[in-house]
């Protein structure tokens, strides 16, 4: 079985306002790693029957820990696995967090991938987010980033308090100095208790204007294309042969395990989320447990639904043959989003527009899914 590992490492720096992904500020890690090998020796049978293709560190911050750290994860899941030579790993790096030194460890552990998260290039928007670095760190951070990995994504975050047209400009230009071979593009999500949500509920902050948050989207969208990316994914365009291998195993609803705390995993019909407390998570895969609080089995239906989902976001799209158990919902939106819904070669897709109109067509899709199972 082809595999994809996630790895979740839940240690930042600081809490950014808008963060709303399980992490803590602290710097004790030696008990989630031992935690974390417990839980990798948990998947012994899964793993004996994989290939392992990707494995992602992800976050919180995993440049935080020592790369020693990471090794040893990767090490465990090479012991266990049946094939460990994954194509892709990739970790996820906080521009404070990391140097040349760093860098060139990750390389000789095997990463292969370094995912940089730079949300916005102007020194306010940093500031007002709570980051922890300015432009001029960014800039030597990012080059240092490029100059060592040939596989490399910036994050952005598009809607953060104190965007305009220069901020927007600031970040184009950032690109064009400092080209990675993929970029993700994400609007700004408002989580209840984050710091961000407390502050707007008490209109401390105040967020930009939707439509020019929208038009500011098309311009990027734009100016990407025109350097070359292509969108593949709703919030992700990649040079071409660079998509992220890792991410596509869950557009594909593919088998991926989560390990860690919070971590979400998919093996056949299976789909569970871990706790998200460290200390709950230790104690439990030290009693031999599977650290989870959630573990459901897909119905056929449900697994078709899920991979409708995912698959809509790419534009490879879902082929017909995996879900035509609900082959009625498929028609029913063909015939309400002509203009968005494709379908081609037993392929059903969005078109590049039916993408921006995602979330309406996701949510009459869950409507009228709901209504047939009533
Ligand atoms: C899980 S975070 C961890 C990455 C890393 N610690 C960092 O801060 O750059 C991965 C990415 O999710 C995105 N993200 C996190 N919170 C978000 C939010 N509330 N709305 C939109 N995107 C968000 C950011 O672009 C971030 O780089
Ligand atoms: S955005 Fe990244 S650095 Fe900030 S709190 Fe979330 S995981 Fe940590």
């Amino acid at each position: 079985m082809k595999l994809a590992i996630y790895v979740h490492i839940p240690f930042c720096k600081s809490k950014c306002l808008y963060c709303d992904f399980y992490s803590i500020v602290s710097d004790r890690f030696e008990d989630y790693l031992f935690a974390l090998l417990k839980e990798v020796e948990l998947y012994k049978k899964v793993l004996e029957e994989s290939e392992v293709e990707t494995v992602y560190f992800g976050g919180g911050t995993p440049s935080v820990v020592p790369p020693s750290f990471l090794l040893k994860v990767l090490e465990s899941l090479a012991r266990f696995s049946k094939r460990f030579a994954p194509s892709e790993v990739t970790v996820e790096v906080n521009p404070e967090s990391i140097d040349q030194k760093k860098l060139k460890t990750y390389k000789k552990i095997g990463i292969n991938r370094i995912s940089l998260g730079v949300q916005s290039c102007d020194d306010d928007v940093l500031k007002k987010i709570g980051r922890l670095y300015n432009e001029k760190t960014l800039r030597k951070k990012a080059d240092i980033v490029l100059s060592s990995f040939e596989n490399v994504n910036f994050d952005f975050i598009l809607g953060l308090p104190g965007e305009t047209d220069r901020t927007l400009d600031k970040n184009l230009k950032f690109l064009e100095k400092f080209t990675p071979q993929h970029t993700s593009l994400y609007f700004l999500e408002i989580d209840e208790g984050t710091r961000l949500f407390n502050l707007l509920k008490k209109k401390i902050v105040v967020l930009p204007d939707e439509e020019e948050v929208e038009k500011r989207h098309d311009i990027f969208v734009e100016f990407l294309k025109r350097k070359e990316f292509k969108r593949y994914e709703i919030s992700n365009f990649s040079k071409p042969g660079m998509e992220s291998q890792h991410n596509l195993f869950y557009w594909r609803n593919w088998n991926y395990l989560g390990l860690g705390a919070s971590a979400g995993g998919h093996i056949g019909k299976e789909r569970y989320t871990n706790v998200s407390d460290i200390k709950k998570y230790a104690e439990m895969v030290n009693r031999k447990i599977f650290p989870r609080e959630y573990y459901h089995v897909n119905s056929e239906k449900e697994e078709a639904l899920e991979t409708i989902f995912m698959g809509l976001r790419t534009i490879e799209g879902v082929d017909l043959k995996r879900v035509k158990i609900l082959l009625p919902l498929i028609e029913r939106l063909q015939e309400k989003y002509t203009c968005y819904v494709k379908v081609k070669n037993d392929k059903i897709f969005l078109s590049e527009r039916g993408m921006d109109y995602s979330k309406k067509i996701f949510s009459d899709l869950i409507e009228w899914y709901q209504e047939g199972e009533k």
